[in-house]
């Protein structure tokens, strides 16, 4: 059988053959199928790019109704068992598990390129102490590409690997100088002695003490859970980042354009209205008159469902686990109960069963950064810092991909046709 599909055009009568590649056709080749010598072409309409492959890419795989991720085949499950953070992101970007040497290498670039500049301080004080940390963190990233020129040297392989580095070793510390300003409290410079999230935990909670020591639990915790957050190919903030560097944008810039869309609440933002949504509940006894609200659109059930995933999503899967160990050493997060209960009622719901939704990775990720003392606001930002790397992977496969271009959409124009213009005095 032929790798082929045949189009017959039933306003013209004729029939087209295209070739069908990796279970897709090319959209460029609906372009031939015209009425006439005049058409534009054939083109597919896609809102929201529910079926469209915008690339090929070679790092992430997801299997939604299997409920299957895996980062360059590795299955999440083991890199979230076995794996470090830093690890993980050279896999994303390299494509391959460093060896011993390369990741003594990599662990040293990133632990030495910590370090931001102290005008840095002066555009903290720019903000309100209650600005949100995602706003802030957009603008910094944007900030950045101002004292890295030479980052708009896109298509140089040693500039690109070098703010690669630069972006993964500064996140945690943008991050976190952004918490303390909220707090009114001093900045604390990074530890290049420590862990990445040793040291992301030491320039949030240092207090006075000469050195930071952060519960080991809590510390691989923190690790874990950015291993699950490093990637999860096309979604809206990698393809944000993908688009916006398609233009050879430098990548700082394409950054903050990943981390705006990662800010929305259908995407990273999910995990800080999980935490309003259980607040808002505020008993167990409460949630199955939420749940009638959600069944009558009045609510969403924030944490639940995904546009990929129509199974459990094993991120979610492996946080659960990983709850239970941080909630012995904090103790339990009194709103755990609100949501087994919301999950249990959920998961029996025709509602929910008939439309495969199933709770995804903010689900529980927020009741563990909340028993680890973050507030609700650095949520998104948590999500944010381990994502980069994610970012960037996608950001340098699609520069070295010879197929792509400046992404660039159709449209189907629905608005007036050609009318002349009428001087403000002459319309009615
Ligand atoms: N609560 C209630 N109903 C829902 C939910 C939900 N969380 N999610 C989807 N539905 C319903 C939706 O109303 C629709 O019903 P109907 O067919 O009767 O109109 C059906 O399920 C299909 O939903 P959809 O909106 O067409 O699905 P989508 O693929 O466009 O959206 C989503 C995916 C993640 C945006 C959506 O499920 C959602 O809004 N979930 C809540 C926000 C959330 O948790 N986001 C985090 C996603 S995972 C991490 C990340 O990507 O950042």
């Amino acid at each position: 059988m032929p790798d082929t599909l045949t189009i017959t055009d039933n306003r013209t009568g004729q029939a087209y053959e295209v070739p069908v590649t990796d279970g897709t056709i090319r959209a460029m080749d609906l372009r031939q199928i015209k009425t006439d010598e005049g058409d534009f072409g054939l083109m597919s309409y896609d809102p929201a790019y529910k079926n469209t492959a915008s690339c090929r890419s070679a790092i992430t795989f997801i299997d939604g109704d299997k409920g299957i991720l895996r980062y360059r085949g590795y299955p999440i499950e083991q890199l979230a068992e076995q794996s470090t953070y830093l690890e993980v992101a050279y896999l994303l970007i390299n494509g391959e598990l460093p060896t011993r040497d390369e990741l003594d290498g990599w662990k040293h670039e990133t632990t030495t390129h910590t370090y931001v500049h102290e005008f840095f301080k002066t555009c903290m004080e720019g903000y309100r102490y209650d600005a949100h940390p995602m706003g802030r963190l957009v603008a910094f990233l944007g900030t950045l590409s101002t004292f890295y020129t030479e980052s708009k040297d896109v298509r140089n392989p040693q500039s690109r690997q070098e703010n690669i580095v630069r972006i993964i070793a500064k996140m945690p510390t943008i991050a976190a100088w952004a918490y303390r300003h909220s707090l009114g409290r001093p900045y604390v410079y990074p530890d290049n002695d420590l862990s990445y999230c040793g040291n992301f935990l030491s320039m949030l909670f240092k207090v006075a003490e000469p050195k930071y020591q952060s519960n080991p639990v809590l510390e691989r915790a923190l690790d874990v859970l950015f291993i699950l957050h490093a990637d999860h190919e096309q979604n809206c903030s990698a393809s944000a980042a993908r688009s916006v560097g398609s233009s050879e944008a430098d990548p700082y810039c394409s950054l903050a354009a990943a981390c705006a869309a990662l800010y929305g609440p259908l995407h990273g933002g999910a995990n800080e209205q999980v935490l309003r949504m259980l607040g808002q509940i505020g008993s167990k006894d409460a949630v199955p008159a939420f749940i009638k609200r959600v069944k009558n659109r009045e609510s969403k059930l924030m944490g639940f469902g995904h546009r990929v995933y129509k199974n459990y999503d094993p991120r979610a899967k492996v946080i659960k686990t990983l709850a239970d160990q941080v909630f012995e050493v904090t103790g339990p997060n009194p709103q755990l109960e609100i949501a087994l209960e919301l999950e249990r009622i959920a998961l029996e719901d025709e509602y929910f069963v008939s439309r495969k939704l199933y709770p995804n990775v903010d689900f529980y990720s927020g009741l563990i950064y909340q028993a680890m003392g973050f507030p609700t606001e650095m949520f998104p930002v948590l999500f944010a810092i381990p994502r980069a790397s994610g970012w960037l992977a996608q950001w340098s496969e699609m520069l070295a991909d010879g197929e792509q271009k400046i992404a660039r959409p159709r449209q189907i124009y629905t608005g007036a046709g050609s009318r002349d213009y009428v001087p403000v005095y002459d319309r009615g």
